[in-house]
């Protein structure tokens, strides 16, 4: 059984779909700690509601302190709106997994769906992906395309997109339960 550790700073709708898939046993994991980076993000009492043992610290010092307590086989950023520093990478090497609402390589880094339709992409997505040193660049996990629609604001396109997320993330999390997954490079192989 995974033993997982996620990190918010908002609304968290990932964590939740994240708790209840464990719960449900879809996903072989137990979420045994949320930990926000901002005391007012709605997904701590969220996580609460759900019987989930919750945290808010400041520094990212803190933060690894107090993840290393449980001991966390994977990391899930769920919404974590802060660059993880090379010193909590180097810690959690290929433990720490990342949601983007985009399509990676396209539009890393923030306002990704306000980029998607300044360019007049005709398909957007979300990508899970391993994190390293960079920002948003790890090797790739799973993804889903979205259709970008006539019409579509950034909020249309945002909530289209999240829906997938909460569907990809689990997976991706299950694949790594089920030790289906190797890294070689920026490769990500999923054995069958
Ligand atoms: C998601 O779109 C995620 O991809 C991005 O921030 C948003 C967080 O949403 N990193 P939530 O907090 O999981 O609802």
């Amino acid at each position: 059984m995974l033993k997982i550790v996620i990190l918010i700073s908002g609304q968290g709708s990932n964590m939740e779909a994240i708790i209840k898939n464990c719960q449900a046993g879809k996903v072989d994991g137990k979420v045994e700690l949320v930990i926000s980076n901002k005391e007012d993000a709605p997904g701590l009492k969220a996580a609460q509601d759900l019987g989930i043992k919750t945290a808010f610290k400041k520094t990212e010092d803190e933060i690894i302190a107090e993840a290393d307590k449980v001991r966390p086989d994977l990391i899930c950023l769920a919404g974590y709106m802060k660059i993880v520093s090379p010193k909590f990478i180097r810690a959690y090497r290929n433990k720490i997994i990342n949601i983007h609402p985009a399509l990676l390589p396209a539009f890393p880094g923030l306002q990704v769906q306000k980029k998607a339709l300044e360019h007049g992409v005709k398909f957007s997505g979300c990508t899970v992906h391993f994190v390293d040193e960079g920002c948003d660049t790890g090797p790739i996990i799973r993804q889903a395309v979205v259709p970008v629609l006539e019409g579509d604001t950034e909020e249309s396109l945002s909530e289209r997109i999240l829906k997938e997320e909460h569907r990809i993330y689990s997976e991706a999390i299950q694949l790594i339960a089920q030790n289906k997954l190797s890294i070689e490079g920026c490769i990500v192989h999923v054995k069958e």
